[in-house]
Formats: structure tokens, sequence, C-alpha cells
């Protein structure tokens, strides 16, 4: 990576990952994009473009100005939020996505596009779901993914784009909140569990499902895309995981720091139906054997790190 264009670099992701991006490849070689404008490090601190990603000319029009050589598409309508509006997340999804690979493919850039457990479905294996397995999820978000890890894969068999990219469990962070997933109450917990001391989940206990720390998550785009291509099998979409959690590991894990804290349930039924079509947990070998994947962070160690940010972020 040299020059990179990020699309959707205002969300959960792009906020930090555009400013990882900036520390590494150097503030120049870093062109952020998204539909809105704010007030934001990430608009005021380099190189920002308002860009609508179902407009390809425009994509092309700013991937040209900049020459960039590497494409990071972030944008898309994360899982509840497409369960809404389904013909949305199609158009923003897939149309998003094809215009993305269309200027890789014509300026020769590579391209990484996140996927996401979302791309598994009832009938995949529930535990260490397999790299290489059942994919018939039941979800618009899920249709999509699966739909977009084989489009990401045709780019690089039929057109020799260098498509990468990783199935990501729920992504917990504090800078940024979460864009409408079903995994945020592992975000909202630790909001609320400063604030109020307690927390309503609308997922209920006993629901495992995978998640990673922002930090891992960073480092692992950035090992990926940094990668000696010789060694991916795989190339789009590597399982990738650092935990499978349940919202009580999640409050016993609070409660060693905030001891009074209390958490109750008030379960949403459609978060909870697209759940528990989702895996339990996840395998990441071929990440780890192809190209060295490895989380930092486990439960214990995310629960301090996200406590002590939260708490000077939110004082
Ligand atoms: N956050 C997670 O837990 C998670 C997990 C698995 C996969 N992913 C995937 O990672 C990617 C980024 O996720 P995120 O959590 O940062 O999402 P987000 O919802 O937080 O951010 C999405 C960004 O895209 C922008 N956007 C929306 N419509 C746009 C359009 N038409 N043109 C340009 N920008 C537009 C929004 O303004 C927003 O800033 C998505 O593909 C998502 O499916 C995320």
């Amino acid at each position: 990576m040299k020059k990179i264009l990020l699309t959707g670099a205002l969300g959960q992701i792009g906020t930090e990952l555009t400013e990882k991006l900036r520390d590494v490849y150097g503030v120049d070689n870093v062109v952020a994009t998204d539909i809105r404008e704010t007030d934001h490090p990430v608009v005021n601190n380099g190189h920002f473009e308002l860009l609508d990603v179902t407009d390809a000319n425009a994509m092309g029009e700013i991937a040209k100005k900049y020459q960039v050589d590497t494409i990071i598409h972030l944008a898309a309508l994360l899982s509840a939020t497409a369960e809404a509006k389904p013909l949305l997340a199609w158009n923003l999804n897939m149309g998003g996505l094809v215009n993305a690979l269309e200027v890789s493919r014509e300026l020769n850039c590579q391209f990484f596009t996140p996927s996401s457990i979302g791309a598994f479905g009832p009938d995949t294996p529930k535990n260490q779901t397999p790299q290489d397995t059942i994919q018939r999820p039941t979800t618009m978000y899920g249709v999509n993914k699966v739909a977009g890890e084989l489009l990401c894969d045709y780019y690089h068999h039929k057109f020799g784009v260098d498509t990468r990219g990783l199935r990501f469990p729920g992504l917990i962070s504090y800078v940024a909140p979460p864009g409408g997933g079903t995994t945020d109450y592992a975000v909202e917990i630790y909001y609320k569990a400063i604030e109020n001391g307690a927390y309503t989940s609308y997922i209920n206990k006993g629901t495992y499902m995978d998640m990673m720390y922002m930090p891992d998550a960073l480092n692992a785009i950035v090992n990926l895309m940094e990668a000696d291509p010789a060694n991916l099998k795989h190339r789009n979409s590597f399982n990738v995981t650092a935990m499978s959690i349940e919202p009580e590991m999640v409050a016993a894990e609070i409660r060693k720091h905030i001891p009074s804290f209390t958490m109750d349930y008030n379960v949403d039924p459609v978060r909870q139906g697209i759940a528990d079509s989702w895996p339990d947990s996840i395998d990441p070998t071929a990440a780890t054997e192809e190209w060295g994947f490895k989380a930092e962070y486990d439960l214990a160690k995310m629960t301090q790190d996200m406590l002590t940010k939260l708490k000077s972020k939110l004082a």
C-alpha cells in the first residue's frame, strides 16, 4: 500500500483505520471519503473528499485525482439496518462494491473490503466454523456479504485484481459508535456501565458470537494487505476472531472493575433472530497459517482498556 483511498471513512472502522493508515503510510498517502462531512479529525487532519459510493464516476475521478494504488472499501449498511431496509442495503452494499472493484480494475489498484460472520447462516456448522463451509445466510446483509466474497474472488480470477478480505466478527471500540450491527450490544454495554451502572441487553443470555477489539481488527487489515500474495490461498474473506462471548461473560468481566454493575434483558426479536442464525465461534486457522493472523486482546484485556478509555472520553 502506498496511496490509499478509503470509502465510508467516518464509520466505526474507518474513523480509526484512517488515523492508523496516516500513521503508517504518511498523511499525504491516505484519502478519506464518506457520503457525509463532519467536524472530525478524519476530515480535518488530511485529505478528505465527499463521495457517494453508488456514484462510480465520482469514485473514479477521486481515485485518478490522487493517483491511488489501493482502495479500502468500507461504506455499507450493517446487519440490523439492512434487515430494516433490504432494498437500500442491496443497492448500497452491492452497487458500492462493484463500483469500487471496477475502479480497482481500471486503475490497477490493490483492493480490500470486509466481509462478516453474517456471511454464515443457520445451516453453517455452529462451532469452530471452518474457513470453507456451507454459507446460506438468511439475512439481506448475509446475502450481500456472500455475493461480495464471490465477486471479489471473481475480480481476482477474471481480471487479476489483487483483492483481499476478512470475515470480521463483531468489532468493539470506543472511538466511533457502531453503525447498526447485531453485535452492537457489546459496545453499548461498556458505555452504559460507566454512564448508568446498568445495561439492558437486546441480545439474550447464552447467545455466543465472535468479537474482536478494534486495534486487532486494524492490525489484521494492514497485515493482510502487506502479506505476500504467494502465500494467500483464500484471499477474500479470511475468518478472524479474538473471542467467542455471550452477554453474561461481558457483564461478569465488567463487574471485576465496577462491582455494582447490573444487567437485565429486553430481547429484540429481529437482532436475536440474526444472532441465532450466526456461528457461536469461527475458526481462524487459515488466516493464521496464510499470513500470520494473531489477536492481542482477549475479553479481560479488552474490558480493562475499554473501561479506561471510555472513562476519560465520557468524563
Ligand atoms: N463494525 C463491525 O462490527 C463490522 C463487523 C463485520 C463487518 N463489518 C464491515 O465493515 C465495513 C465497515 O463497517 P463500519 O462498522 O465501519 O460501518 P459504519 O456503519 O460504522 O460506517 C459506514 C460508513 O459508510 C458511510 N456511508 C453510508 N452510505 C454511503 C454511501 N452511499 N457512500 C459513501 N459512504 C456511505 C456512512 O456515512 C458511514 O460513515 C462494512 O462493510 C461492514 O459490513 C463491520
